[in-house]
């Protein structure tokens, strides 16, 4: 069995999740269909509807196969595929390497090629593979591996999303179970102190991920505004200068970018904000390099980043994760362009679309309590 997939960017979608819970049925994933493509988010690049936990009914049947909750899926996995499909969309599915999932439902351990097998039949191309309750005496890691060859039995293109939360180094061996992405941190929730600490906790992990594998930092909470039935996820919602910066760390840190808020009563701030085209493409970039961290001058909780993307472009975010305004400072040769050199760096700013043009030796931008900016930049000869 062969299979052509090859991720050459981190995936775009949705996940019921956060928002929905478990309160999850065929008329949501068919409504956040229409919405995907109706909002402009297909254009704009999103194209995976992940279903998450408690899609299934509580036990397999009499061939040990699992079944679609008859009540939220009165239509079948099939059926639903072929509408997803429909729109030009892509549909995911969630199971766990363990004997339940995270909520109770069966697991995929020791039914990994049956369940493999019958998500090709449905025509899934995406898995978010989950790490609860699995035997002690057998690591997620094997777990994983395992899972991996069942989908490339399948003969179908699948994605498959690990879930395993950062444990046991999983940047250090995930790329090579072949899994497309990998959780490194544990469950996001609807606030800035989570957005701050997940995002710095992967800075060092930058290294890891690129083309074939990806650092999945959890979905997105922008646009979710302390609304949605998961309790652990809605705890209080953020502001939109959060959200702002939530996306452009995420962006810049090659994560998927898995909108969590529902898409059918997404505002139009929000809906500007995921679909921004100039902040997908640095997420996007083929090159795919993880970006590096420089220090800003004035403020102690304030930080660059920094990534090289293809065609010779880099791309320049100034946070600020501090709770007063700050003032953040860029001099050129931090980043490697030296006085003198004879070039200075053209400044496109991604959330204006403004060109700012030629900088000649530093840049510094006033950013608020949490806020961010993002700039493309190239390199031009001074005259
Ligand atoms: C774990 C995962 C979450 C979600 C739930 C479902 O906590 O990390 O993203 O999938 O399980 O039960």
């Amino acid at each position: 069995m062969r299979t052509d997939f090859v991720l050459k960017a981190p995936p775009m979608g949705w996940n019921s999740w956060n928002t929905f819970y478990d309160q999850i049925s065929d008329e949501l994933i068919r409504s956040t269909a229409d919405a995907m493509v109706e909002k402009g988010l297909a254009e704009a690049g999103y194209e995976y509807v992940i279903i998450d936990d408690c899609w299934s009914q509580k036990t397999r049947d009499g061939e040990g196969n699992l079944v679609p909750d008859p009540v939220k899926f009165p239509h079948g996995m099939k059926d639903l595929a072929d509408y997803v499909h429909g729109k030009g969309l892509k549909l995911g599915i969630y199971s766990c390497c363990g004997v339940h999932t995270c909520a109770g439902y069966p697991g995929s351990f020791e039914h990994e090629f049956q369940d493999a097998r019958l998500f090709a039949d449905w025509g899934i191309d995406y898995l978010k593979y989950d790490n609860c309750f699995h035997p002690s005496t057998l690591a997620s890691e094997t777990l994983y591996r395992r899972m991996n060859l069942a989908l490339r039995a399948s003969g179908r293109d699948i994605l498959l999303a690990a879930c395993q939360w950062g444990r046991d180094e999983v940047h250090s061996w995930i790329r090579s179970t072949g899994a497309h992405t990998f959780r490194s941190t544990i469950d996001i929730q609807d606030s800035w102190r989570s957005i701050e600490q997940i995002a710095l906790s992967q800075l060092d992990k930058q290294a890891f991920a690129g083309p074939g594998c990806y650092n999945d930092m959890d979905i997105l909470v922008a646009g979710m505004y302390g609304k949605g039935l998961n309790p652990e996820t809605s705890i209080g919602g953020c502001s939109d200068t959060e959200y702002q910066t939530h996306f452009l760390l995420w962006a810049m840190m090659q994560s998927p970018l898995i909108i969590g808020c529902s898409l059918t009563d997404m505002n139009e701030t929000t809906r500007t904000l995921l679909t921004n085209r100039d902040v997908i493409a640095v997420n996007q970039d083929p090159e795919g390099r993880g970006c590096h961290k420089l220090s800003t001058y004035g403020s102690p909780d304030a930080f660059i980043l920094v990534r090289q993307l293809a065609g010779g472009d880099l791309a320049i975010g100034f946070f600020n994760f501090g709770d007063a305004p700050a003032l953040t400072e860029l001099h050129f040769w931090d980043l490697g362009l030296p006085l003198g050199a004879g070039f200075g760096l053209s400044f496109h700013d991604c959330m204006t679309h403004e060109d700012l043009g030629l900088q000649r030796e530093s840049f510094s931008r006033r950013l608020p309590a949490h806020g961010s900016a993002l700039y493309r930049c190239r390199l031009e000869a001074v005259r």
